[in-house]
């Protein structure tokens, strides 16, 4: 396997993470061909791609795929074949995968898991009580104070954490999630404190001995122009996180990046791939982990992909051999915003099979749309699939450079009922924009 020139990459996935990480693949020269399981338009249309019509979680398939196409690097993208083990799986049939073990990757898929990891190595993370009935879970509110935050156990793609803003409200997401709303058992909630301040990304690629930062990054995880309305899975990002400097990133690493990864590898559980650090930066600036995904965030690959300027297929390869001491990634020093045009609907249930126009404007340097729901129709269409359809990444010499170029890209894109937020990257912007001493007319 893997010699010199000529490696075959399969990415497993279908979301504009795992767009973004096929273009970034199918563009080292080490590569010859990246396969997209099971993709979406973008990657049919990207050239040096192919898609295959595997679901992310068909784990035997994806195997049978990656012998029968003699694939000689596997890279997941998403939480759930990863909960579901498919790592442990290709190793023990001798397939090189860049991924965390199923026990490794409990980090994400349990939060009663990470809660109390958390705890026992002294990584800093909000106050918490866990309670295995609603009976328990009644016990702990009455005697803990609204604003609270209630999280189901299992992966529950972002659906599984309700912010309750008074009793009424903490009461109601006990009962639903208790209940089965969710649509799967719900076995245990953490209850935890919530926490006021400003969020960020923090990811790194691990080999299990060592790990090499990617840049910092902010997600923008409400439906709604100014924070408001429900969670998604992220509306769009910038990088870098306007609240992290060079002091603030040398904490994270001590105080949270290490202690995991060495807590993991002591537990039996040595980390491999991408571990994405969710951060409360509190207003007196310290860092406090909300949660831990094993994998790459989405929107927020898109933007830092965007801003690679290595190769990316060497420092994979390099984190599955444990090589990562002999690896650099280099990044432009330019700063990247993605925002996400989603179907009407989302969050919830959305509008889908509508035309997606505007899409082929030649290429600019520096700007890519990136797919997500999408896919191609036998006439050549690109039709929409629900949830966030796609999103449009540019870099610039700032934020706000960078997103005037986004919006002005995502001002061609039509689709019926589709949706943006207009103000991705605004804190950035905010910090990046000069206040004049003159008071306003009217002041
Ligand atoms: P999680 O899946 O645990 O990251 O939670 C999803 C989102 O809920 C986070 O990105 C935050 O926006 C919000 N959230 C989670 N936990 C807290 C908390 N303790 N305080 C405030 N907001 C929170
Ligand atoms: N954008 C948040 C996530 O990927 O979990």
């Amino acid at each position: 396997m893997g010699e010199d020139a000529g490696l075959r990459v399969l990415v497993v996935g279908g979301g504009g993470r795992e767009h973004a990480l096929a273009w970034a693949l199918a563009r080292s020269p080490r590569v010859a061909e990246v396969l997209v399981a099971p993709g979406n338009a973008g990657t049919a249309r990207e050239p040096g791609c192919r898609n295959v019509a595997i679901a992310a979680e068909d784990l035997d398939a994806l195997l049978e795929l990656a012998e029968a196409e003699d694939v000689d690097l596997t890279v997941v993208g998403p939480e759930a074949p990863l909960a579901l083990g498919i790592v442990d799986l290709f190793e023990a049939a001798g397939r090189r995968i860049l991924g965390p073990r199923r026990r490794a990757a409990e980090i994400e898929s349990s939060k009663v898991f990470a809660k109390t990891f958390m705890q026992r190595h002294g990584i800093p993370t909000a106050r918490f009580e866990i309670a295995s009935s609603a009976e328990r879970a009644r016990a702990v509110l009455a005697e803990w104070s609204p604003p609270l935050v209630i999280k189901a156990d299992g992966l529950a793609a972002g659906k599984g954490v309700i912010v309750a803003t008074s009793r009424e409200q903490a009461e109601e997401a006990i009962a639903h999630l208790f209940g089965g709303g969710l649509g799967v058992p719900v076995g245990r909630v953490v209850i935890e404190e919530f926490l006021e301040g400003e969020e960020a990304s923090y990811i790194v690629l691990a080999d299990g001995e060592r790990f090499l930062p990617l840049p910092t990054s902010q997600d923008h995880k409400r439906r709604d122009e100014g924070d408001e309305g429900p969670n998604t899975g992220g509306m769009g990002a910038c990088s870098p996180a306007p609240a992290i400097d060079a002091e603030l990133e040398r904490r994270i690493q001590e105080r949270i990046v290490l202690p995991a990864l060495r807590g993991l590898a002591a537990g039996r559980r040595a980390f491999r791939g991408f571990l994405y650090a969710g951060l409360m930066i509190t207003p007196a600036g310290e860092p406090i982990v909300l949660e831990f995904n094993a994998r790459l965030g989405d929107p927020e690959a898109q933007a830092l992909l965007l801003r690679l300027e290595g190769d990316l297929a060497e420092a994979l390869l390099a984190a599955c051999e444990g090589r990562l001491a002999e690896t650099t990634l280099a990044w432009s020093e330019e700063a990247s915003v993605v925002a996400v045009l989603a179907a009407g609907g989302y969050p919830g249930p959305a509008r889908r099979d509508d035309p997606v126009l505007g899409l082929d404007p030649p290429e600019e340097e520096g700007l890519k749309i990136f797919h997500a729901g999408t896919r191609l129709a036998e006439d050549g269409r690109v039709l929409s699939r629900g949830g966030r359809i796609l999103g449009v990444a540019a870099r610039g010499p700032t934020v706000g450079a960078a997103r005037e170029r986004v919006y002005r890209r995502l001002a061609g894109i039509r689709c019926e009922g589709a949706f943006y937020r207009r103000d991705i990257g605004w804190r950035a912007v905010l910090r990046e924009t000069a206040v004049p001493l003159a008071a306003g007319e009217g002041e």
